[in-house]
């Protein structure tokens, strides 16, 4: 379903070359927004880019661990497209389960990074290039389940998506004066890259987990369900909503299976 709920809105979606990220590109284009990808999946994410077409979503190389390519992004933004409205910073990488006993540091500084230390990085640069130009802007974060429950994942990510929890409402409390509003999307278990590579799941079976964990029964989660929740949150629909972490779980965070 197209409409206008982005209608001039300028849009930077990390992550936006595969999975839920590029979800979200097809379906903030189609409510009339100009959106830059940003990956380090360069072939994906332009392939992404032309096939959307009609000059509405740019392909941009960053790292989202590296400040510099990070300003670099917020600044190619700003300048193609005069300003920014809208980041969902959504980049993210995930480690495989093993005990608490046999933490891997290294491995827990890389998931920091991407998703604590990148998520902090765009969201500094991106407020900056709002309160410059007077943007009454939305910035939206892919958290997790994991961002308020443990046991669904690994511990390096559930570390840092509850760290990315408390960075959000961190962040609102502090641009909340600019008119700048911060929020968390927390989706379940969707068969995306991230959680069939990470960890070796077929698409069908992760489906299955899903429904069958969750309480709301009958329906598959797709990432057009957490493009949806993160369309709201980047709109002007959800104008007095900051500080929030939307689940989209099917209530598995909140009934007892
Ligand atoms: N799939 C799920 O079940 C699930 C559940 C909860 C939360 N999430 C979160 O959703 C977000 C999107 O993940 P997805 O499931 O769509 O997986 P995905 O692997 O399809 O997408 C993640 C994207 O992030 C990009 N990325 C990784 N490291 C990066 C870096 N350093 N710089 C720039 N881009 C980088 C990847 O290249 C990829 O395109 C992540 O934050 C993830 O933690 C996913």
């Amino acid at each position: 379903m197209s409409g206008n709920r982005l209608d001039g809105k300028i849009v930077i979606i990390t992550g936006g070359a595969s999975g839920i990220g590029a979800e979200s590109v097809r379906l903030f284009t189609e409510h009339g927004a100009r959106v830059v990808i940003v990956d380090v999946q360069d072939e994906l994410g332009q392939n992404l880019a032309a096939s959307i077409g009609g000059g509405k979503a740019s392909y941009y190389h960053c790292d989202v661990t590296n400040e510099t390519e990070v300003e670099n992004a917020v600044k190619f933004t700003v300048h193609k497209h005069g300003k920014l409205d809208v980041l969902f910073s959504n980049a993210g990488v995930i480690e495989p389960f093993a005990s608490i006993l046999d933490l891997n540091l290294d491995e827990l500084d890389r998931i920091f990074a991407v998703n604590l230390r990148g998520a902090a990085a765009f969201i500094k640069h991106a407020a900056r290039a709002m309160v410059e130009k007077g943007t009454r802007g939305s910035i939206v974060c892919t958290t997790s389940v994991a961002a308020e429950i443990s046991g669904t994942a690994p511990h390096g990510y559930t570390a840092s998506k509850h760290g990315l929890l408390g960075l959000i409402k961190s962040a609102s409390g502090g641009l909340g004066q600019y008119g700048i509003r911060v929020n968390g999307v927390a989706p379940f278990g969707v068969a995306t890259p991230l959680v069939c590579n990470g960890f070796k799941i077929e698409a069908n079976v992760v489906e299955e987990n899903t429904l069958a964990s969750a309480n709301l029964k009958g329906i598959v989660l797709k990432a057009r369900h957490v493009a949806e929740a993160a369309l709201f949150l980047a709109s002007d629909e959800s104008a007095y909503v900051s500080g929030q972490n939307l689940a989209v779980d099917g209530g598995y965070s909140v009934v007892k299976p």
